[in-house]
């Protein structure tokens, strides 16, 4: 089938965590064709999207957002009216760990892709010029720390970053805005909170710990686990990405959250009592292990999302114990998934994170 039509949609980072959702998402309830732009590090995974092997939707292209002669050529090649900008380096302790790979996907690559996509978009004339998205997903990391009492996160809040990820991204919200102020790119930027769901790489808290707790490793809990984080199930979050694409305004940013603020002590419980429900076993609990806390750890983080609320009319369908569920559920049925992510890449960062295998 013939990609080059206004009706394709290009998402970048489609075969990681949440464009993989994203993608299987926009496909079951849109009438539209797919380019998904990939560079395949450790976190993609083209297995999440098996199931479109054959769908004359879907195209995936392997290459790198930092390739601009690539990028460049799949903007003529496809034409897509949209893109939705997912690729990133996302792992926060990846990030402490080493920076490199964050500042050249997370800010070189954005700033490759915004030019061409700018590019494209000016030689593109009426409706077509008018239609033009960029959605570029970010994250609620960009707005620092909040303390107990503190009102939630709005569009308003300031910027103040505090890891190597955190500051990789707001610095692409900037370029994001910079590109809509100066040429007039039409951009739309979210910002969202903490994602869990099928499809998350074992190295995220909710996958690494059902993970381990069915494998009997201890749960390895930073500090004093009182550190709180405002959980969103993944296909909320998908649904909110798709609504703005077609209602949001442009050159706005929407804060996206489930307003399911926890703490990380009580998400492991609940796991664990799950886990005793749906695959009794060994008392789960008994492997939680405080462990070194992460440098600069945020303590808090909560979403105001009031705005796309009342813009867009996007309300969270899961709470958090629903979402939660399906989720403990979905890695129970899906082992062989686990099993064919954790290779030895991903072995040796866990040997580098917890000094342990
Ligand atoms: P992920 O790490 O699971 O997936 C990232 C994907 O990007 C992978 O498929 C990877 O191969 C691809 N990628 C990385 N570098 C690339 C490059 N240079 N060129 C092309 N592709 C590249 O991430 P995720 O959790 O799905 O997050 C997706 C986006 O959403 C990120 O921008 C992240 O900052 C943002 N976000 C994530 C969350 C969350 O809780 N996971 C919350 C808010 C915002
Ligand atoms: O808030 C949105 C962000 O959420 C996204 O932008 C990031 O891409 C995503 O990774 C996530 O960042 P966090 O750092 O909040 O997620 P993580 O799952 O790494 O950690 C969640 C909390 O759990 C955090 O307070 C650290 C803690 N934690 C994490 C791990 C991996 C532990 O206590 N033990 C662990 O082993």
């Amino acid at each position: 089938m013939n990609m080059a039509t206004t009706q394709s949609i290009l998402v970048t980072g489609g075969a990681g965590f949440i464009g993989s959702n994203f993608i299987l998402d926009l496909l079951a309830s849109e009438k539209t064709r797919v380019i998904n732009l990939d560079k395949l590090t450790y976190a993609g995974n083209p297995a999440n999207l098996a199931t479109l092997e054959n769908d004359p939707r879907y195209a995936f292209v392997r290459g790198d957002i930092c390739d601009l002669p690539l990028v460049r050529k799949v903007f003529a090649t496809h034409r897509p009216w949209a893109v939705v900008h997912l690729a990133a380096e996302s792992h926060v302790d990846r990030s402490i760990q080493g920076a490199d790979d964050f500042i050249r996907t997370n800010i070189q690559g954005t700033f490759y892709l915004l030019q061409a996509a700018r590019e494209f978009w000016q030689d593109l004339a009426g409706a077509e010029k008018e239609n033009f998205r960029f959605l570029h997903v970010s994250t609620d990391e960009v707005y620092g720390s909040l303390g107990s009492t503190d009102p939630a996160f709005t569009e308003n809040s300031r910027y103040a970053p505090n890891s190597p990820y955190s500051a990789s991204k707001a610095a692409s919200d900037h370029l994001v805005r910079a590109f809509h102020q100066t040429y007039g790119l039409p951009v739309l930027t979210t910002n969202c909170s903490n994602n869990y769901g099928p499809y998350q790489f074992p190295e995220k808290l909710v996958p690494l710990m059902i993970h381990n707790a069915i494998g009997g490793k201890p749960l390895p809990v930073y500090g004093d686990g009182l550190y709180v984080r405002d959980w969103l199930y993944v296909s909320d979050h998908c649904e909110a990405l798709r609504r703005l694409l077609h209602r949001g305004t442009v050159g706005q940013t929407y804060n996206i959250g489930g307003g399911s603020g926890k703490s990380n002590i009580e998400v492991v419980r609940e796991i664990c009592g799950l886990l005793q429900e749906l695959r009794p076993g060994p008392k789960y609990e008994t492997l939680i292990s405080y462990v070194q806390d992460r440098p600069g750890h945020d303590r808090r983080y909560a979403i105001d999302s009031s705005k796309i609320r009342t813009e867009i009319g996007w309300v969270p369908q899961h709470s958090f114990s629903s979402g939660l569920r399906k989720t403990v559920q979905w890695y129970l049925h899906n082992q062989e998934w686990i099993s064919s992510v954790t290779t030895g890449a991903y072995r040796k960062w866990v040997e580098l994170q917890y000094h342990t295998v």
